[in-house]
């Protein structure tokens, strides 16, 4: 039948009614629909401060914006090799040494449209239906999600308060099953700023030897915004370097949120299945972002280094800050950008236009109606109980912000 003659199909009243059980049964990511609401407040004129993001406020460093500057004009505008430019894979072997004591070869870094899709790969790599997936909770928010879009089952094990909601050793070995394909944790943590310590990881490690058949997903992405001064990556454990896989990138540690450039390094074997699967998906991450980071890695970390005290310095302030209000139980963070109070006190009070605050969805979404500060539930952290505010704000929209919390959480009825 020719165009001309054909009768046109009816368009679908309802499109979604033909959509895949995979994109039905997902969520938008928590963060990002909260700063999309904040977003919608402040566009009416409203004074919104925005603790929702999970992103540095800093620009990133200008030696690196001139690098992506340089390589625009040096021509590096061709599609890239799938897994990353050898030379800045190279980088990345430099930099695992340098910082992490890890011996990789270029073949086993797979670079990627920021640490999410290396995250991603690794777990359609890994993971068949119905295969189980630990994940230490509170978690980020893309992990069950991911988990859940390979058909894997998400397995949230959450750590204590008392712990700085560390899962133990004992409680990783206790959630294993004989579905167990992986196990994967932030560190330090997004939400809650933990830091593993060596010892704690090394429990670990102990336990994923007894289990060959089982992978670790260690993401180090906040590597350098950590307090402690001593950061353990669990692939440093000889015994399990195989099985682990270290996700990284430059988000996080070098201000570069919207270059989208992460990467991860694991067995030879595990990369090329990684790049295998990228080659069928987005091929090679954007070649100017490439060499900017190759720049950022060749000047070292002095840059991230500035940057980490003034996040020190504001996760001091907002303590002090949040230890003035009554109800909020908040563990002491050792690294990222934010804080993870328990705010279960808050349950079943009334608020002054007659909402009953049922959970941390409905609290944040009274701070963000009252106290006009936007911030993410715990809920999509695993963790119903908390709320995620994050410290990567100036000095005084903290103080103000803070204020303003206290002033709405003691309206609370
Ligand atoms: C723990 C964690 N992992 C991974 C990512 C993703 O980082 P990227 O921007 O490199 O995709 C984030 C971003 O918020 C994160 O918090």
């Amino acid at each position: 039948m020719s165009p001309s003659t054909a009768t046109p199909a009816a368009a679908p009243a309802d499109p979604t009614a033909y959509f895949s059980d995979r994109i039905l049964q997902i969520q938008e990511s928590a963060t990002i629909a909260m700063a999309k609401k904040s977003r919608e407040l402040a566009a009416q004129g409203v004074d919104v401060i925005n603790l929702s993001f999970g992103e540095p406020d800093f620009q990133t460093p200008q030696y690196i914006k001139d690098a992506a500057k340089k390589a625009i004009d040096d021509g590096f505008t061709f599609y890239t090799p799938v897994p990353g430019y050898l030379d800045l894979r190279q980088a990345i072997c430099d930099k695992l040494l340098r910082d992490n004591r890890l011996t990789y070869a270029p073949n086993q870094i797979v670079v990627s449209t920021g640490a999410k899709q290396a995250l991603s790969n690794i777990i359609m790599t890994l993971v068949n239906p119905g295969d189980e997936v630990i994940i230490f909770s509170p978690y980020w928010v893309s992990y069950a999600a991911q988990v859940e879009l390979a058909e894997g089952v998400a397995v949230p094990i959450m750590g204590s308060l008392e712990n700085d909601y560390k899962v133990t050793a004992a409680e990783f070995e206790a959630a294993i099953t004989p579905r167990t394909k992986a196990v994967m944790y932030s560190s330090p943590c997004n939400p809650t700023g933990a830091v593993f310590s060596r010892a704690e990881l090394g429990a670990i490690a102990e336990v994923l030897a007894r289990h060959p058949g089982i992978f670790a997903i260690a993401d180090e992405i906040y590597e350098y915004i950590n307090f402690t001064g001593e950061h353990v990556s669990l692939a440093q454990f000889d015994a399990v370097k195989d099985q682990v896989i270290t996700i990284n990138g430059f988000s996080k540690g070098y201000a570069m949120t919207g270059w989208r450039l992460g990467y991860l390094a694991a067995h030879p074997a595990v990369a090329a299945a990684c790049d295998k699967l990228q080659s069928q998906i987005t091929s090679g991450t954007c070649s100017i972002a490439q060499r900017a980071g190759l720049a950022a890695l060749q000047g070292g970390r002095s840059s991230a280094d500035e940057m980490v005290q003034a996040y020190h310095r504001r996760r001091d302030l907002v303590l002090g800050l949040v230890k003035d209000i009554p109800g909020l139980k908040t563990p002491t963070p050792d690294g990222a950008f934010y804080i993870f109070p328990d705010v279960s006190d808050f349950f079943g009070r009334t608020a002054p236009d007659g909402a009953v605050i049922n959970d941390s969805s409905d609290l944040a979404l009274y701070l963000l109606r009252d106290a006009h500060v936007a911030a993410v539930s715990g809920d999509s952290f695993g963790a119903p109980d908390c709320i995620r505010f994050s410290t990567a704000a100036a000095d005084e929209k903290l103080t103000e912000a803070f204020a303003r919390i206290k002033k709405s959480l003691a309206a609370l009825q």
